[in-house]
């Protein structure tokens, strides 16, 4: 196969390497992700007005409005991935939907990131959600840069968070900026790196449009004059605590995920929004190598390389189309060029490949390593294929987690049958839900997994309206669930007991699915003989 990607020159590839940023926010619900991604959007220039994202918020607190939403499909696909340009940067930022019932797909997401921007709100510090995704991250060592919100209003004091943070969370935090405050006003902040206090004006516009600035050091007459004799003496203080007890800076440390820079702002003003933007993403690592079947494979490689990380079906209603996002690891791509899908060990011409700037999507003639392009795709990718134009490898790095819901699935009309498996096994493949049976898939019918509840749902729903297969589900008293790896008879007899139940993944890979904490722990330290794990091995 003449590949095109061999033809860029190592100049070029490097170049394109350099600029790139690919991204993702992490925060619990209403830290204020949805209002900081829109303001990285405005100052990326990629929208004008703040305000357009806004209307996806309201979704994520009930089911009938996800499905009504997920009906409009256009805002949900958009929001996958943004792409703009910000200062000399070509940025992804990748979102993750705001509800935890669909977190495994957040989950997928962060495998396609290079870097986590962790959302923090100024009161609540570390949440619930915000651990359980740090955790994700933390698995595969990404760099975390953290962005403290709402300092506008009175919080908990820097010092505090900061070091609640590095007790929770058991990450160590450089601050880049620290705030400033006058009482309970947010002035601005100061730049550690520059020497710079950064003071904000706050608009008349509600935050819709970039904030003022003026910026000078500590020593300058103006700044003094504006903060006043008191805040600057506070300030100071603060400063030179953070100097002598502090951490000190360290790019590896922030490389390998054990340090965090963090950041002060409010998005809702945009105050410290710029601040963040300018000092993140030089901060923030290019496109890294990834692990293959083949070994490591840098961004570098001359041959285009790239994993699909999340499928988005119905795009369209009408048809039944299905855009699969794909993250490019290395070499040049080119729109229309003939590539090879690993799995089937079949060539796939990569047409029409589809970018996404807020909420319009164009088609893209050339994509770079760390660029996401959305391929059209009529059943053929699934989520963790790998595609090439050299010799074959795989990346396989997707991992898929242990579901906590489980139901069986019955259907309305027993003939259904063959569509019911149709659909699950297109619906699995795109990682919608889990679907397990018991010895073979002749069996009684299939039983469901999901991470959040609110997946089954969304699954029966698609069931009916995309394979006309109305459909209940009964749900299993089963909690957690962990692939086995052993001697198979030992596997049988271990899956056979109280509170438990042997099924098999769509893999054919084992799994014991318990009923409670208590039941697993008690099997796992009994039977020694076989493995159990929690992310698919
Ligand atoms: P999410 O996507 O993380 O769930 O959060 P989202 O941006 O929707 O923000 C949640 C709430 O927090 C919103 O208020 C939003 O306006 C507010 N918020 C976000 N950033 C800041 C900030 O920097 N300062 C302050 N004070 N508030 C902030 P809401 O009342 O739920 O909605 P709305 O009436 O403002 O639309």
């Amino acid at each position: 196969m003449t590949s095109p990607a061999q033809s860029v020159s190592p100049d070029e590839l490097a170049e394109a390497i350099a600029r790139r940023r690919t991204f993702a926010i992490i925060s619990h619900p209403d830290a204020g992700k949805t209002t900081l991604t829109e303001k990285l959007l405005l100052y990326g220039g990629a929208i004008h007005m703040a305000g357009a994202v806004k209307a996806r918020r309201a979704t994520r607190h009930a089911t009938s409005d996800w499905m009504a939403l997920e009906q409009e499909r256009g805002i949900s696909v958009t929001s996958s991935v943004m792409q703009f340009e910000y200062s000399g940067f070509d940025i992804n930022l990748l979102d993750t939907p705001g509800h935890q019932d669909f977190s495994e797909d957040t989950y997928r997401t962060l495998v396609a990131a290079d870097s986590a921007v962790m959302l923090l709100d100024n009161r609540r510090g570390v949440e619930e959600r915000t651990r359980q995704l740090f955790e994700v991250c933390r698995l595969r060592r990404t760099p975390i840069f953290t962005f403290v919100n709402k300092c506008d209003r009175v919080g908990a004091p820097p010092l505090q968070l900061i070091s609640d943070v590095e007790a929770d969370l058991g990450i160590r935090c450089y601050p880049v900026t620290w705030p400033i405050f006058d009482g309970h006003t947010f002035l601005g902040v100061f730049e550690r790196a520059t020497g710079l206090v950064r003071l904000f004006e706050k608009g008349e516009d509600h935050g819709s449009g970039r904030a003022a600035e003026a910026a000078g050091s500590l020593d300058d007459e103006a700044v003094i004059k504006r903060l006043g004799e008191g805040v600057v003496t506070a300030l100071r203080d603060e400063l030179e605590l953070l100097d002598a007890a502090g951490e000190e800076f360290d790019a590896d440390a922030v490389s390998d995920g054990t340090l965090t820079p963090v950041f002060f702002g409010s998005a809702l003003t945009n105050f410290g929004v710029e601040p963040f933007l300018k000092a993140f993403l030089p901060l923030a690592p290019a496109p890294l190598p990834r692990e293959s079947s083949a070994g490591i494979i840098t961004p570098e490689h001359a041959e285009l390389t790239g994993f699909v990380f999340k499928i988005q079906a119905n795009m369209d209603p009408k048809h039944r189309d299905r855009i699969a996002f794909v993250r490019l690891v290395s070499g040049r791509f080119l729109a229309g060029m003939a590539a090879l899908h690993v799995r089937s060990g079949r060539p796939i011409r990569l047409a029409a490949p589809q970018q996404f700037m807020a909420r319009e999507r164009k088609l893209v003639e050339e994509a770079w390593p760390g660029d996401v392009i959305g391929l059209h795709d009529r059943g053929t990718l699934r989520v963790g294929d790998t595609i090439v134009t050299g010799p074959p490898l795989e990346f396989g790095n997707i991992p898929r987690f242990s579901p906590e819901h489980f139901a069986r699935v019955r259907l309305a009309d027993p003939m259904r049958r063959k569509q019911l498996d149709t659909g699950l096994r297109q619906l699995s493949e795109e990682g919608a839900a889990q679907v397990f049976y018991e010895d073979t898939n002749i069996g009684p019918s299939p039983i469901v997994g999901a991470v959040g509840a609110l997946q089954f749902d969304v699954l029966l729903h698609r069931l009916e309206n995309e394979y006309g297969v109305p459909a209940k589900l009964d749900r299993l008293p089963f909690a957690l669930a962990r692939w086995v790896v052993g001697d198979a008879d030992e596997i049988r007899r271990v899956g056979d007991g109280y509170g438990k139940k042997l099924v098999f993944d769509s893999r054919e890979a084992p799994l014991i699915l318990f009923e409670n904490e208590y039941t697993l722990r008690g099997t796992v330290d009994r039977e020694t003989k076989i493995a159990f794990h929690a992310v698919a091995p």
